[in-house]
């Protein structure tokens, strides 16, 4: 059996860094992704007032000086956040609440995506922003101040305008009720009662109402250590599924948050073996080991359902997709055009550019399963989980093709090459 480990969770790591600023006092944060995300993040919030360490590459502690819920300053210069979706939209919301006045920009793929579904909420708040480029897209001035009590229903389950607004909340001294029509993912409620905050969640059908009823005057620092990233785990898994690796692989210290492990039970329906044994929670967050074993794969449906708990993880289901007997079909997955990249249209030009047959669907894509050696040339799209996921599919037996854009693995799982080659050799 292979044993590996893979870089902290990111979207732990960026509310770790978020709430360790607002906090009061000194927070240690051991196990920080070493990534371009996070430290986009941290660089964002060092130039509106954070003392924040550099994020070393071994994940080893850094200490961070919090400066309590108000207490960032103008910046001197656009923050850029580069292609960091949750640190733009986590910082958001907490600058909606602070004092000041500030300019939110990223890179070309981040000025691509939408912004309006955490401003317009932000807005009623009493939160204002101006668009200096497209309406609705960065980069963006956010003047924020005091705020006013909130309840909201979040037209789609998205954990990054959930805890904008209970940031927001948090930071304005503001009570936020909030209703979502589906369960995504929820580090931001688990961290904030960690720090003495009382959050309240109502499971309703579906989805959740999620309440901060009497956000504290005051932040306690954080003790956490940043668990495995599920999401970076889910290309080993894939590396397992195509027969990359010609053993079993065991990764240890994964998150296993439930709000984010339904690529575990989709890959078991395809027929992969994947046994999870517990271990002790870190950060407020249940962590164990996966040991996965490779077995014929079988075609799925992914259906609405299925969709909010796997987001992140579709892209890789939709390869390992290209050895499953029969078709797999994705559906009710339309927030995927909205990621990084367009992630149906980049799986869909990536498969057939390299003879897989595939239908493109407005809310997802049907891959039909081939044994066939696969041949050509695909792009990443400035996207590291499109990267990630075709060069699982490069390294499988059989199989040349050649990866461009190799480089945008760096935003989430730096080293992510040097361990794929691992998995190949045994
Ligand atoms: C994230 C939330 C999800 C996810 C993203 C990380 C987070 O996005 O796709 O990679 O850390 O809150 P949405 O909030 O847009 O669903």
């Amino acid at each position: 059996m292979i044993e590996v480990r893979v870089p902290g969770d990111k979207s732990i790591s960026q509310r770790a860094l978020l709430l360790a600023t607002l906090a009061e006092g000194e927070s240690r944060l051991r196990g920080l992704l070493p990534s371009a995300d996070p430290r986009s993040t941290a660089a964002a919030l060092r130039a509106a007032g954070a003392r924040i360490p550099e994020l070393p590459n071994d994940g080893s502690e850094i200490r961070v000086q919090g400066r309590g819920l108000r207490g960032l300053r103008t910046p001197s210069a656009p923050l850029d956040l580069g292609n960091s979706g949750t640190g733009t939209r986590l910082l958001l919301g907490v600058l909606a609440g602070q004092p000041l006045s500030a300019v939110v920009d990223g890179d070309a793929s981040l000025r691509s995506r939408p912004m309006a579904r955490v401003t317009n909420p932000l807005a009623q708040m009493g939160a204002r922003f101006s668009w200096l480029g497209d309406e609705g897209r960065l980069p963006v001035r956010v003047d924020g101040g005091a705020l006013a009590a909130f309840d909201y229903d979040l037209p789609v389950a998205s954990a990054q305008v959930k805890s904008a607004l209970l940031l927001a909340g948090l930071v304005g001294g503001v009570p936020v009720g909030l209703t979502e029509p589906g369960a995504s993912r929820d580090h931001t409620e688990r961290m904030l009662r960690g720090c003495g905050a009382s959050v309240i969640t109502h499971v309703r059908g579906p989805g959740r109402r999620i309440e901060l009823r009497d956000p504290p005057p005051s932040l306690r620092p954080l003790d956490v250590d940043v668990p495995g990233d599920l999401s970076s785990a889910a290309f080993v898994l894939l590396a397992c599924a195509l027969g990359v690796t010609p053993g079993a692989v065991a990764i240890e210290g994964v998150g296993l948050n439930p709000t984010r492990d339904g690529i575990v039970d989709l890959f078991r329906r395809m027929g992969l073996r994947v046994e999870v044994v517990p271990g002790p929670d870190a950060a407020g967050e249940p962590v164990g080991r996966i040991e996965v074993g490779r077995e014929a794969l079988r075609a799925i449906s992914v259906s609405e359902a299925d969709v909010p708990t796997a987001i992140d993880e579709l892209p890789a289901l939709a390869v390992a997709a290209v050895r499953a007997e029969g078709v797999t079909r994705i559906r009710g997955a339309r927030e995927l055009r909205v990621k990084e990249t367009d992630r149906i249209r980049a799986l869909v030009v990536n498969l057939r550019a390299v003879g897989v047959e595939v239908a493109e669907h407005d809310d997802g894509l049907d891959v039909t399963g081939t044994t066939a050696a696969l041949r050509g040339a695909v792009d990443a799209f400035d996207d590291h989980r499109i990267a990630m996921a075709f060069g699982v599919l490069a390294a499988a037996p059989g199989n040349t093709i050649e990866v461009s854009g190799k480089e945008s693995v760096e935003v989430s799982f730096p080293g992510f090459w040097s361990l794929l080659e691992r998995l190949r050799d045994g």
